[in-house]
């Protein structure tokens, strides 16, 4: 048996000139965890190119739902961006990742910490029940420089509280909190910055960032993985990984170029 499904794109949505998603067929054989990522991608002169994508989809949905940059010459998403319905992408039958609820110790709050479509990850994660059995609240951080480039955030504050099937948990225990660097915005700078001066936590009405509590997963640009690391590290919590819970994980699962 191959290791890659040939799946047929649904339909794509572009959110910006530089943002956009697409949704997927999904072989029923696919089966992945919330928060995991996978490998897509395109035969390109007779090879397959591919790159890691987060699924934003929940595990549960018939479809496969994928977040993308779109960079003018990157060697994948220059292409991918032109995408159409019917066109057939390549899935790879092995998702993998480190952001999942059993790579963290038990908690009552859980920071979803995304930049860009590092929010990808969370888009699953936000859909999945059990992340709201092992949580009281749910809070997903989405940092980008441009109110524009706040992708999903109507149907993270609009369409997904009113779902049949997550909707009462979504209403109950999911916080969001958009933040953007480079325009007025009611939640105005960097992730690190919202934490180390504590605004993200009295923002959303929780209290200070506390290890008994608190658990981070991180997704995004590798310099806001770099910098929010350093500040868990210096505070002594510990890195989870497969088979090792611990206070927090991180991925950079999606494409720059
Ligand atoms: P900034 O505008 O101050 O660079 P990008 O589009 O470059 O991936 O960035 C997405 C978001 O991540 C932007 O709001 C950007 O802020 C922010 N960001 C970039 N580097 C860091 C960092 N080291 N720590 C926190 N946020 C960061």
């Amino acid at each position: 048996m191959s290791n890659f499904i040939e799946e047929r794109v649904l339909s794509v949505h572009h959110w910006t000139e530089s943002l956009f998603s697409f949704r997927t067929t999904r072989d029923p054989s696919f089966r992945f965890r919330s928060g995991q990522f996978t490998m897509i991608g395109i035969p390109v002169n007779g090879k397959p190119l591919l790159r890691a994508y987060s699924v934003a989809s929940a595990h549960y949905e018939e479809e496969l739902e994928f977040f993308s940059i779109k960079v003018q010459d990157g060697p994948l998403t220059s292409r991918l961006q032109h995408l159409k319905e019917g066109d057939a992408i390549m899935v790879s039958r092995k998702p993998t990742g480190t952001l999942v609820l059993d790579n963290l110790a038990p908690g009552k709050h859980l920071y979803l910490l995304g930049t860009g479509t590092g929010l990808a990850p969370f888009l699953s994660l936000i859909k999945d029940p059990e992340t709201y059995e092992r949580f009281e609240k749910v809070i997903i951080v989405h940092g980008v420089r441009f109110k524009k480039d706040l992708a999903y955030s109507e149907i993270i504050s609009e369409v997904l509280p009113n779902d049949e099937f997550v909707g009462e948990m979504i209403r109950d225990q999911l916080i969001y909190y958009p933040t953007v660097t480079r325009e007025e915005f009611r939640n105005h700078g960097r992730i690190t910055e919202a934490m180390t001066s504590g605004k993200l936590f009295s923002d959303v009405g929780l209290p200070a960032m506390n290890r008994d509590d608190d658990r981070f997963m991180l997704c995004g640009s590798p310099a806001m993985l770099a910098d929010v690391r350093a500040l868990l590290d210096a505070k002594g919590w510990i890195e989870g990984n497969h088979g090792e819970p611990g206070d927090f994980v991180i991925e950079k699962a999606f494409v720059d170029k």
